[in-house]
């Protein structure tokens, strides 16, 4: 059974309106248990609304959605997935201790449970001297920690993360994406990230998805082989060969404009 399953999937919003656009054509992917795909692809390109069909917080215009062999609706009800999405979406009356505990409320964890893996994630994140701020007191980059701490909280199997590290430092941004990796290898968990960062993609994932400009479609699927993961291998030529690989396919002659000689 894959992770993440979509077939002959088009969105299109505001349908048969003036406004009408395509986001998404023809979208088919599968996503192996385990596995680390990143999405990338030029702004406006589909890449949040293919995360957002995933979690079934919005309908496809045709084709197939599932997630851990159900139909997405089932799998959010299931709560089979975690999400960090571009937007921290904080909820701003809760502390960010009781945001990040409200997964584990939602799966009717012990008020003890809740305490112990909130404080965990929050170290993780570096934040456990915030726990009883709100929302509203702190950076934008910190509440983007927050969420991620949320979105891990219950280990799900498959973890949707849109942008997770763009308002974050480089220090920073480098050290959770290590934490990120030691945690999904460790607990198996299948994971679809979103970037614009080609490096933070190569580093991350085992398959980078590239995407086209609107209406937005798979251009190429770019396989990733690192033999190890840590800072060093930030450095090696493979982690190098593989970003060109990735830049080449973003540029590819026929996703190019027309006015190129
Ligand atoms: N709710 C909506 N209603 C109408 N159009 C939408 C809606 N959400 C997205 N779109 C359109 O769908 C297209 C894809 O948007 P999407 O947010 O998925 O892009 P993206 O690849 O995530 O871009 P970015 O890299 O800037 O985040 C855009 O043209 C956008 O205007
Ligand atoms: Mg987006």
């Amino acid at each position: 059974m894959s992770a993440v399953s979509l077939a002959g999937v088009t969105k299109v919003f505001n349908a048969g309106r003036p406004d009408e656009v395509t986001a998404l054509t023809d979208i088919d992917l599968t996503i192996a248990q385990g596995e680390f795909v990143s999405l990338i692809g030029p702004s406006g390109c589909g890449k949040s609304t293919l995360l957002r069909l995933i979690a079934d917080l919005i309908p496809a215009t045709s084709g197939t959605v599932e997630v851990a062999g159900k139909p997405a609706a089932k799998a959010r009800l299931d709560q089979e997935y975690g999400i960090a999405f571009q937007q921290a979406g904080l909820f701003e009356w809760r502390t960010v201790q009781r945001n990040v505990e409200l997964p584990l409320e939602l799966r009717g964890a012990s008020r003890a449970e809740r305490r112990a893996r909130a404080a965990e994630m929050l170290a993780l994140v570096g934040l456990a001297d915030f726990a009883r701020h709100y929302p509203a007191q702190l950076s934008g980059g910190m509440q983007q920690r927050v969420a991620i701490a949320r979105a891990l909280a219950v280990h799900p199997p498959l973890l949707l993360m849109d942008e997770p590290f763009g308002a974050l430092d480089e220090m920073t941004r480098e050290r959770l994406q290590a934490e990120l990796l030691a945690i999904c290898t460790k607990t198996g968990t299948s994971t679809v990230f979103v970037t614009h960062s080609i490096p933070e993609a190569v580093f991350l994932s085992d398959r980078v998805v590239v995407m086209s400009p609107r209406p937005g479609r798979i251009a190429a699927t770019v396989p990733i082989d690192l033999p190890v993961r840590d800072d060093a291998a930030r450095q090696s030529p493979a982690f190098f060969e593989a970003i060109t690989a990735v830049r080449r396919a973003l540029r590819e002659p026929g996703e190019i404009p027309a006015a190129t000689p």
